[in-house]
This record gives structure tokens, C-alpha cells and sequence, in this order.
């Protein structure tokens, strides 16, 4: 009887002790995200002159109440699954950090991140294969303004849960297969943003059904415009200004009153000839900008 009473309160503490750190069934230590957070805060220096962007609702540093006496999963911008315990989170967005993630941060030892959001800090870094080449189950990546640079590797390729993925205003490089087959074989995609990158690309001929908001403003495009990329079932916005070296021609583009699209940039595109008069379809509109465009014509109302 003794023994078995010993062995509840052994039970209750361990669990006890345990509930306290942070767990995760999947290590060997509980506590092992715990540190590995730590040691990822420590990566940074904190620079709250780095606060005054427009996106960011409030900017301030997420990381500094991260402390060894409180459980990962209570801490600022960090979320773990119910379940399991592990990190499935990690959105440190306008949290001021300043410094760099190399290849060897311990970031990449968190590998059932689904979310990591990084936007609007200092960070910089060229070698950050391991980001896209270690967090299979990655549904959401947003990396945007920060100083990022480099070619986005290939490992991104590996990346086929996203849903999300915003690498803007960093001084990335895409390689034109990697771009194509973004848009092409990422067949849960739906929003892809990377405004100001170099691509240096012309488009893919199919692109992803999947597609609902695509940004790639100023990405130094080239070729042809494919038409289907106006048809696109779920397309909400296309902004796709600033590639003077992209062409087209809209006349065949058959919009309805069914068209989703809300936002339409295609400042600085070439196109030839007039403006289609299904443009008139687009009820959904809220902003459109042919700035530079070399239509003619008038924009009347159709499909009355
Ligand atoms: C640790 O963090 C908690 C809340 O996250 C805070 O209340 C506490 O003061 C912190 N402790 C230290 C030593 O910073
Ligand atoms: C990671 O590598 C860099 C040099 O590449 C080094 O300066 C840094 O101390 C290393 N960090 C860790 C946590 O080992
Ligand atoms: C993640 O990256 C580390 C190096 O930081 C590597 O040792 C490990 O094998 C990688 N894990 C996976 C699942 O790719
Ligand atoms: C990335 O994060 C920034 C800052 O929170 C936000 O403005 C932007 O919309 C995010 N991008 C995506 C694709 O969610
Ligand atoms: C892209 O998708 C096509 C058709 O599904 C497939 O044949 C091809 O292997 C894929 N390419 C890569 C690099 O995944
Ligand atoms: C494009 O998609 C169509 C239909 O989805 C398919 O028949 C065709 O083979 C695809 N072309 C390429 C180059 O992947």
C-alpha cells in the first residue's frame, strides 16, 4: 500500500514538475523549447529605434518578458499546440529584434513550427537554407521588411503546406524556376507577396487555382502576361505594378459579374490595344491603377 501511495505522489510530482516547464512529448527534455526559445532571444539585440512602421499596430520588444521561470507556452508571440506541447507558433512581428539567424540558430531546432512570422524587425541573414528546409509542417511564413539577402534556396521547394508566404522588402533573389513553381505546383497557396524582390522571371503558363492574393510589385518581371492569371477562380488582388518589361493584352479577358477581384495594379505594364469592356464587371473593385499602362479608350459601365 505504501508503495502504491509512493508511486501516485512520485506521479503527481513528476506532473507537477513537469507542467510548470514546457512540454512536449516529442523530447527527450520537456524543457528543451524552453532553451531553445532562450538561446533564439539571446541571438538578438533589442533596438527600440527600430518601432515606426506604418503596418505595425503597436511595435515592442515581444522577447524581453521571456524569462526561465515561466513556461514557453505563456510567453509573448509564442503558441504551442494543445496536445502535444509543442511549439506550433512563433510570431515576434514589429517585436524590434536586430541581428542575424544563421545556419546554425536554434530556431531551426523547432520543427513543428506551422507559423513563424518575423515581419518588420532588423533581422538579416543570407545562409537561411535551414528555414525552409526544416519546418515541413510550415503553413504561414512571413519573413517581410527586414534585411534578408541572398537567393531564396531551393529547400523552399519542400515547403508544400503553405498557405501563406510574404518575403517582401528584403534583398532576396528568386531564382525563375523557384518563382514558377510557386505559383504553379503549390497547390494550397493562397497568398503569395513579394513586392520589391528581384525575380528577374517571366510567368509560368498554369498557375495555381489556389492563388487569392498576388504581390509581386516591382519584381523586375518579364514576357508575357498569361490571360489566365486574370480568370483565376478565387483571385482577390493582383498587384503587379512596377514590371515595366511585362506585356499583354487585355482585350480577350472576359471578366463577370461573378469576379472576386477587389485590387488590380498593373501600373507600368505594357499592354497594347484597349481596355476590355468586361472591366466594367469587376463590382467587387475597390482599387485599380493602370497608371502607365498605354490603354486607351474610356472605362464605361457593361453588364447592366
Ligand atoms: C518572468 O516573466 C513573467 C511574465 O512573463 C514576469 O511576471 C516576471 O517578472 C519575469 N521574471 C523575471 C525575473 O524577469
Ligand atoms: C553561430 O555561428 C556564428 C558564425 O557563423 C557564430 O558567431 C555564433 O556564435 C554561432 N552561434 C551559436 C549559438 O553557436
Ligand atoms: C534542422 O536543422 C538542424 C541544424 O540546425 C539539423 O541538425 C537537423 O537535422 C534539421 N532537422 C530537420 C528535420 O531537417
Ligand atoms: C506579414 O506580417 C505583417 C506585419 O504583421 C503584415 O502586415 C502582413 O500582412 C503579413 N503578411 C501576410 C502574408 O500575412
Ligand atoms: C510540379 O508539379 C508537376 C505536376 O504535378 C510534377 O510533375 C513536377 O514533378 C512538380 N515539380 C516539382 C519540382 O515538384
Ligand atoms: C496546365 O494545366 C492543364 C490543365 O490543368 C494541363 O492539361 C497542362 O498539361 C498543364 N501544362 C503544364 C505545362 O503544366
Amino acid at each position: 500500500m505504501s508503495n502504491y501511495f509512493q508511486f501516485i505522489s512520485f506521479l503527481l510530482f513528476y506532473s507537477l514538475y513537469y507542467s510548470t516547464l514546457c512540454p512536449a512529448i516529442q523530447y527527450s527534455h520537456p524543457h528543451d523549447q524552453n532553451l531553445l526559445l532562450l538561446t533564439f532571444k539571446e541571438s538578438f539585440s533589442i533596438d527600440q529605434s527600430n518601432s515606426d512602421y506604418f503596418s505595425c499596430r503597436s511595435s515592442y520588444p515581444k522577447t524581453l518578458s521571456w524569462n526561465k521561470s515561466t513556461d514557453c507556452c505563456s510567453w509573448d508571440g509564442v503558441t504551442c499546440d494543445k496536445i502535444t506541447g509543442n511549439v506550433v507558433e512563433l510570431d515576434l512581428s514589429c517585436g524590434q529584434l536586430s541581428g542575424s539567424i544563421d545556419s546554425n540558430s536554434s530556431l531551426f531546432l523547432l520543427p513543428h513550427l506551422r507559423r513563424l512570422n518575423l515581419a518588420y524587425n532588423q533581422i538579416s541573414g543570407s545562409k537561411i537554407s535551414m528555414i525552409f528546409g526544416n519546418f515541413s509542417q510550415l503553413e504561414h511564413l512571413n519573413l517581410s521588411n527586414n534585411g534578408f539577402s541572398g537567393q531564396v534556396p531551393s529547400e523552399i521547394l519542400k515547403l508544400t503546406e503553405l498557405t501563406t508566404l510574404d518575403l517582401s522588402d528584403n534583398a532576396f533573389t528568386i531564382g525563375s524556376d523557384i518563382f514558377k513553381l510557386l505559383l504553379t505546383n503549390f497547390t494550397k497557396l493562397s497568398q503569395v507577396s513579394l513586392h520589391y524582390l528581384n525575380v528577374f522571371s517571366s510567368f509560368p503558363k498554369n498557375l495555381s487555382s489556389s492563388l487569392e492574393i498576388v504581390q509581386l510589385y516591382g519584381n523586375n518581371l518579364h514576357g508575357k502576361l498569361p490571360y489566365n492569371i486574370f480568370h483565376l477562380p478565387n483571385l482577390k488582388t493582383l498587384d503587379l505594378g512596377g514590371n515595366s518589361q511585362l506585356y499583354g493584352l487585355l482585350p480577350s479577358v472576359k471578366w463577370n459579374s461573378h469576379t472576386t477581384l477587389q485590387w488590380l495594379d498593373l501600373s507600368d505594364i505594357q499592354f497594347l490595344g484597349k481596355l476590355p469592356d468586361s472591366i466594367g464587371n469587376l463590382k467587387a473593385l475597390k482599387c485599380l491603377d493602370l497608371s502607365g499602362c498605354g490603354f486607351s479608350g474610356t472605362i464605361k459601365p457593361s453588364g447592366c
